[in-house]
Protein backbone atom coordinates (compact mmCIF):
# COMPACT_ATOMS: atom_id res chain seq x y z
CA UNK A 1 0.00 0.00 0.00
CA UNK A 2 0.70 3.28 -1.15
CA UNK A 3 2.44 5.26 2.38
CA UNK A 4 2.18 9.00 1.81
CA UNK A 5 3.75 11.02 4.00
CA UNK A 6 0.88 13.36 5.89
CA UNK A 7 1.18 16.60 6.32
CA UNK A 8 -0.37 19.52 8.70
CA UNK A 9 -1.41 22.36 7.01
CA UNK A 10 -0.49 25.61 8.53
CA UNK A 11 -0.41 23.43 11.72
CA UNK A 12 -3.80 21.52 11.77
CA UNK A 13 -5.66 24.73 10.20
CA UNK A 14 -8.94 23.41 10.70
CA UNK A 15 -8.74 22.20 14.34
CA UNK A 16 -6.87 24.94 15.74
CA UNK A 17 -6.25 28.58 14.54
CA UNK A 18 -3.43 28.19 11.43
CA UNK A 19 0.18 29.10 11.88
CA UNK A 20 0.20 29.43 15.40
CA UNK A 21 2.40 27.20 18.31
CA UNK A 22 -0.93 25.47 19.62
CA UNK A 23 -1.84 24.54 15.75
CA UNK A 24 1.64 22.83 15.42
CA UNK A 25 0.77 21.05 18.74
CA UNK A 26 -2.24 19.70 17.31
CA UNK A 27 -0.96 18.24 14.40
CA UNK A 28 2.07 16.53 16.32
CA UNK A 29 -0.44 15.23 18.44
CA UNK A 30 -2.66 13.98 15.40
CA UNK A 31 0.82 12.15 14.78
CA UNK A 32 2.04 13.95 10.97
CA UNK A 33 5.12 13.63 9.36
CA UNK A 34 5.67 17.13 8.82
CA UNK A 35 3.72 20.57 9.59
CA UNK A 36 3.78 22.80 6.76
CA UNK A 37 4.01 26.40 7.51
CA UNK A 38 3.81 29.99 5.73
CA UNK A 39 6.81 32.48 6.59
CA UNK A 40 6.70 36.75 6.09
CA UNK A 41 9.34 38.96 7.14
CA UNK A 42 8.86 41.89 9.83
CA UNK A 43 10.03 45.47 9.32
CA UNK A 44 12.75 45.20 11.23
CA UNK A 45 13.83 41.38 9.09
CA UNK A 46 12.61 38.91 11.29
CA UNK A 47 11.39 35.83 9.80
CA UNK A 48 7.57 35.08 11.12
CA UNK A 49 5.15 32.52 10.61
CA UNK A 50 2.17 34.03 8.54
CA UNK A 51 0.07 33.49 5.85
CA UNK A 52 -1.18 36.73 4.86
CA UNK A 53 0.79 39.61 3.78
CA UNK A 54 -1.53 41.45 6.42
CA UNK A 55 -2.47 40.63 10.22
CA UNK A 56 -6.30 41.51 9.94
CA UNK A 57 -7.92 37.60 9.42
CA UNK A 58 -6.03 35.93 11.78
CA UNK A 59 -5.06 38.21 14.57
CA UNK A 60 -6.74 41.57 16.56
CA UNK A 61 -4.49 43.66 15.19
CA UNK A 62 -4.49 45.43 11.64
CA UNK A 63 -1.85 46.23 9.11
CA UNK A 64 0.46 44.81 6.58
CA UNK A 65 2.91 42.62 8.14
CA UNK A 66 5.99 44.68 6.64
CA UNK A 67 5.24 47.58 7.97
CA UNK A 68 5.26 46.33 11.64
CA UNK A 69 8.56 45.72 14.13
CA UNK A 70 8.38 42.54 15.70
CA UNK A 71 8.14 43.97 18.99
CA UNK A 72 4.93 45.43 17.38
CA UNK A 73 3.67 42.09 16.06
CA UNK A 74 5.08 40.76 20.13
CA UNK A 75 1.88 42.95 21.29
CA UNK A 76 -0.79 41.70 19.11
CA UNK A 77 -2.78 38.63 20.12
CA UNK A 78 -4.11 36.39 17.52
CA UNK A 79 -8.06 35.76 17.53
CA UNK A 80 -7.72 32.82 19.67
CA UNK A 81 -5.48 34.67 22.64
CA UNK A 82 -1.78 33.48 20.97
CA UNK A 83 0.56 35.44 19.16
CA UNK A 84 1.91 35.15 15.57
CA UNK A 85 5.29 32.84 16.17
CA UNK A 86 8.99 33.57 14.81
CA UNK A 87 10.51 30.74 12.72
CA UNK A 88 13.36 30.55 15.52
CA UNK A 89 10.15 29.89 17.93
CA UNK A 90 8.84 26.96 15.75
CA UNK A 91 12.17 25.29 15.41
CA UNK A 92 12.55 25.25 19.18
CA UNK A 93 9.76 23.70 20.03
CA UNK A 94 9.49 21.38 17.01
CA UNK A 95 13.07 20.20 16.95
CA UNK A 96 13.16 16.32 17.15
CA UNK A 97 9.20 15.62 16.92
CA UNK A 98 8.41 16.55 13.38
CA UNK A 99 9.59 17.57 9.80
CA UNK A 100 9.05 21.01 8.82
CA UNK A 101 7.81 22.22 5.25
CA UNK A 102 8.90 26.24 4.98
CA UNK A 103 6.60 27.93 2.72
CA UNK A 104 8.53 30.73 1.74
CA UNK A 105 6.20 33.60 0.87
CA UNK A 106 8.45 36.30 0.19
CA UNK A 107 11.06 37.16 -1.99
CA UNK A 108 14.83 37.86 -1.08
CA UNK A 109 15.07 36.06 2.06
CA UNK A 110 16.35 32.43 1.07
CA UNK A 111 19.94 33.51 2.71
CA UNK A 112 18.16 34.50 6.36
CA UNK A 113 15.62 31.83 6.25
CA UNK A 114 18.40 28.99 5.14
CA UNK A 115 20.77 30.80 7.78
CA UNK A 116 18.28 30.70 10.64
CA UNK A 117 17.25 26.93 10.07
CA UNK A 118 21.09 26.33 9.83
CA UNK A 119 21.97 27.67 13.24
CA UNK A 120 19.50 26.70 15.37
CA UNK A 121 20.81 23.33 15.48
CA UNK A 122 17.21 21.53 14.39
CA UNK A 123 17.88 17.98 13.68
CA UNK A 124 14.90 17.18 11.89
CA UNK A 125 13.84 16.91 8.36
CA UNK A 126 13.21 20.26 5.86
CA UNK A 127 11.27 20.86 3.10
CA UNK A 128 11.66 24.49 1.54
CA UNK A 129 8.60 25.46 -0.70
CA UNK A 130 7.19 27.99 -2.50
CA UNK A 131 4.86 29.50 -5.34
CA UNK A 132 8.40 31.70 -6.36
CA UNK A 133 9.78 29.47 -7.65
CA UNK A 134 13.26 31.40 -8.36
CA UNK A 135 13.46 31.93 -4.29
CA UNK A 136 13.93 28.16 -4.20
CA UNK A 137 16.74 28.50 -6.66
CA UNK A 138 18.37 30.99 -4.49
CA UNK A 139 17.97 28.35 -1.54
CA UNK A 140 19.28 26.19 -3.29
CA UNK A 141 22.49 28.24 -4.03
CA UNK A 142 22.51 28.95 -0.23
CA UNK A 143 22.33 25.74 1.04
CA UNK A 144 22.73 22.70 -1.58
CA UNK A 145 21.60 19.88 -0.14
CA UNK A 146 18.15 21.85 0.60
CA UNK A 147 15.14 20.15 0.00
CA UNK A 148 13.28 22.19 -2.55
CA UNK A 149 9.66 21.60 -3.36
CA UNK A 150 8.12 24.62 -5.92
CA UNK A 151 4.27 25.02 -5.72
CA UNK A 152 1.93 25.05 -8.53
CA UNK A 153 -1.55 26.00 -8.51
CA UNK A 154 -3.00 26.72 -11.76
CA UNK A 155 -1.14 26.73 -15.66
CA UNK A 156 0.42 23.85 -17.13
CA UNK A 157 1.78 20.96 -15.24
CA UNK A 158 5.19 21.37 -16.61
CA UNK A 159 7.45 18.68 -15.72
CA UNK A 160 10.30 21.35 -16.40
CA UNK A 161 9.81 23.25 -13.17
CA UNK A 162 11.20 20.45 -10.62
CA UNK A 163 13.86 19.57 -13.34
CA UNK A 164 15.36 23.33 -14.08
CA UNK A 165 15.87 23.49 -10.27
CA UNK A 166 17.01 20.34 -9.27
CA UNK A 167 14.12 19.61 -7.48
CA UNK A 168 12.78 16.03 -6.36
CA UNK A 169 10.17 17.23 -5.15
CA UNK A 170 6.81 19.30 -6.82
CA UNK A 171 3.47 20.58 -4.66
CA UNK A 172 -0.02 20.69 -6.66
CA UNK A 173 -2.87 21.76 -5.98
CA UNK A 174 -5.09 18.44 -5.23
CA UNK A 175 -7.90 18.71 -7.67
CA UNK A 176 -4.96 19.02 -10.64
CA UNK A 177 -3.72 15.70 -10.01
CA UNK A 178 -4.77 12.39 -11.67
CA UNK A 179 -3.02 9.50 -11.44
CA UNK A 180 -0.98 9.94 -14.84
CA UNK A 181 0.38 12.80 -13.65
CA UNK A 182 2.35 11.07 -10.81
CA UNK A 183 2.96 8.30 -12.97
CA UNK A 184 4.92 10.24 -15.22
CA UNK A 185 6.64 12.61 -12.12
CA UNK A 186 7.63 9.59 -10.47
CA UNK A 187 9.07 8.04 -14.04
CA UNK A 188 10.77 11.74 -14.01
CA UNK A 189 12.31 10.85 -10.30
CA UNK A 190 9.73 13.32 -8.89
CA UNK A 191 8.20 13.05 -5.50
CA UNK A 192 4.19 14.71 -5.64
CA UNK A 193 2.87 16.37 -2.76
CA UNK A 194 -0.94 17.49 -2.90
CA UNK A 195 -2.39 20.29 -1.36
CA UNK A 196 -4.81 21.32 0.68
CA UNK A 197 -6.55 18.07 0.70
CA UNK A 198 -9.48 17.87 3.46
CA UNK A 199 -11.96 14.70 4.05
CA UNK A 200 -11.19 11.18 4.14
CA UNK A 201 -12.73 10.58 0.29
CA UNK A 202 -10.15 13.33 -1.31
CA UNK A 203 -6.85 12.10 1.47
CA UNK A 204 -7.75 8.33 0.01
CA UNK A 205 -8.00 9.15 -3.72
CA UNK A 206 -4.71 11.09 -3.50
CA UNK A 207 -3.31 8.10 -1.54
CA UNK A 208 -4.70 5.47 -4.12
CA UNK A 209 -3.44 7.64 -7.22
CA UNK A 210 0.18 7.50 -5.68
CA UNK A 211 1.02 10.82 -3.91
CA UNK A 212 4.01 10.59 -1.76
CA UNK A 213 2.69 13.80 0.72
CA UNK A 214 -1.17 14.86 1.34
CA UNK A 215 -1.14 18.29 2.76
CA UNK A 216 -4.36 18.88 5.09
CA UNK A 217 -5.89 21.24 7.14
CA UNK A 218 -7.74 18.32 8.68
CA UNK A 219 -5.04 15.60 10.07
CA UNK A 220 -7.48 13.90 12.21
CA UNK A 221 -9.19 13.20 8.70
CA UNK A 222 -5.74 11.02 8.40
CA UNK A 223 -6.62 8.85 11.36
CA UNK A 224 -10.46 7.99 9.99
CA UNK A 225 -11.60 4.33 9.03
CA UNK A 226 -11.56 4.38 5.18
CA UNK A 227 -8.43 6.86 4.88
CA UNK A 228 -6.24 3.92 6.18
CA UNK A 229 -3.42 6.15 6.84
CA UNK A 230 -2.91 5.22 10.38
CA UNK A 231 0.79 3.26 10.23
CA UNK A 232 2.97 4.68 13.10
CA UNK A 233 5.64 7.03 12.03
CA UNK A 234 9.13 4.90 11.10
CA UNK A 235 12.02 5.72 13.94
CA UNK A 236 10.08 8.67 15.31
CA UNK A 237 9.51 10.73 11.80
CA UNK A 238 9.85 9.81 8.29
CA UNK A 239 12.68 11.16 5.84
CA UNK A 240 11.58 12.15 2.42
O1 LIG B 1 1.44 23.63 0.73
C1 LIG B 1 1.05 24.49 -0.21
C2 LIG B 1 -0.04 25.37 0.28
O2 LIG B 1 0.20 25.74 1.60
C3 LIG B 1 -0.10 26.56 -0.61
O3 LIG B 1 -1.23 27.31 -0.41
O4 LIG B 1 -2.21 29.46 0.18
O5 LIG B 1 -2.33 27.59 1.73
O6 LIG B 1 -0.19 28.76 1.37
P1 LIG B 1 -1.49 28.33 0.78
CA1 LIG C 1 1.20 27.52 2.72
Amino acid sequence: MNKPLRIGHRGAAGHVLENTLDSIEKAIELRVDYVEIDLRLTRDGHVVVLHDATIDRTTNGHGRIKDLTLAQLKRIKTKDGQHVPTLEEVLKVTDGRVGLMLELKIRGRAKAVTEIVEQSGFSSPVIYASFHHKELARVRQCLSSAKIMPLISHGQIAHGIPAKLSADHVGIRFDRVVKEVVESLHAAGVRVFVFTVNGADDIARMRDIGADGIISDMPADFRMNGTDMTWEMEDGMRQV
